[in-house]
């Protein structure tokens, strides 16, 4: 299969259109959302649904998100509408926020993973609103990625994991969140996270009052102690092994002297970090996440990050933890992923 990379510079959108009619008959179109690009399907289309778990090479049983432009397609696929997610709603799309509802039968099970609910949000992105628009169908879409790989942030990483799989990439430039959407279950009593993402915990908080963040993916453990049998599987992982380092003044020198170890034996290592901390390191590769009081900048570049990692060949890749506020927390969760949930924490 060729695919076909169409490049869109809103406000104009010439090109959508083919992609879109594409869309509305089955095929796949990978695009551009303001969290990470998103590999499309019509929800409603079982077979359309299925190619896109053949194209990520994903579980059949992990549920897809479904990506909406207006309103009243909520309606028609799910049951019902509690007063908290109308106000999440109405504060937050369109927006990073994904809503978990009970599912309405016109949504079929290969789009939620045999589940009784659906996953629903609207991207804040006008390349995605016009492409679903135009297409007239709910688009059922993951991260574009290849599983295992980190989600794309821009079209030249959609294209490394599906040249030759898709018809379609939509490309807009770079991806302004970086980090996916924050989903979030509205069917409990207590609202509950089951990601954090692009909307955090206190925007949710103060929109609704009480809401829980679900922890198991997000136990962290000290780098000698036993390991911890929830976290057998890292996800979005480069290749080089991950090494997250917390600390308030020894990071430098115990990142220096692995790296310059690993130089002694030919490892090749990757330092990332901080803009203000960068010129500290002596050996290695350096990378920025960006400045340490903007953690929206390392989410903007920390999939990039990882990829380039994988590019240059790196072997070790030491990252300074970020501070934990704000979307700096949806970040950090994407890094001890990465890490296999170890930290190495230093005085
Ligand atoms: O920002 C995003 O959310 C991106 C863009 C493309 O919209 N999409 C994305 O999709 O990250 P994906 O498939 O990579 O992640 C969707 C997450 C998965 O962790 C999945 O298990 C969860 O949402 N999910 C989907 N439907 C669910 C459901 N009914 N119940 C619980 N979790 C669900
Ligand atoms: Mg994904």
């Amino acid at each position: 299969m060729v695919t076909k990379c169409i490049k869109v510079t809103p406000p104009v959108f010439t090109g959508l259109d083919e992609a879109a009619n594409a869309l509305k008959n089955g095929k796949l179109v990978a695009f551009p959302t303001e969290t990470v690009y998103g590999l499309g399907a019509n929800a409603l289309d079982e077979s359309a649904v299925k190619s896109i778990f053949a194209a990520k090479g994903r579980p059949s049983d992990n549920p897809l998100i479904v990506h909406i432009a207006d309103i009243s397609t909520l309606k028609l696929l799910v049951t019902t509408i509690k007063p908290e997610a109308e106000k999440l709603i109405h504060a937050f799309w369109p927006g990073p926020l994904t809503l978990i509802f009970e599912k309405s039968p016109n949504v079929p099970m290969v789009t939620t993973g045999g589940l009784n609910t659906v996953a629903v949000r609207m991207p804040d992105h006008p390349v995605a609103l016009e492409l679903i628009n135009k297409a007239g169908v709910p688009v059922a879409a993951p991260s574009a990625n290849r599983s295992g790989k980190p989600s794309p942030t821009l079209a030249e990483h959609v294209m490394e994991d599906m040249d030759g799989r898709i018809p379609y990439i939509i490309d807009a430039g770079p991806c302004r969140v970086g980090v996916e959407s924050t989903v979030l279950d509205v069917t409990e009593n207590t609202p509950v996270i089951l990601r954090p993402g692009g909307v955090t915990f206190e925007e949710i908080k103060n929109t609704i009052g009480q809401v829980k963040q679900y922890k198991a993916e997000a136990s962290v453990e000290m780098i000698n102690s036993p390991k911890s049998p929830g976290m057998k599987y890292v996800h979005y992982a480069p290749k080089g092994k991950v090494i997250v380092v917390s600390g308030k003044k020894n990071v430098f020198e115990w990142i220096n002297k692995k790296t310059s170890e690993d130089e002694k034996n030919s490892i090749k290592a990757v330092v990332v970090a901080a803009d203000e901390n960068i010129a500290n390191y002596s050996t290695g590769i350096k990378m920025s996440y960006g400045s340490i009081g903007n953690p929206q900048e390392a989410a903007a570049n920390i999939f990039r990050i990882f990829r380039d990692c994988d590019r240059l060949g790196a072997e070790k890749i030491y990252i300074e933890a970020i501070p934990e506020y704000g979307i700096g927390y949806a970040v950090m969760n994407r890094i001890k992923k990465a890490a296999g949930g170890k930290v190495v924490y230093l005085e």
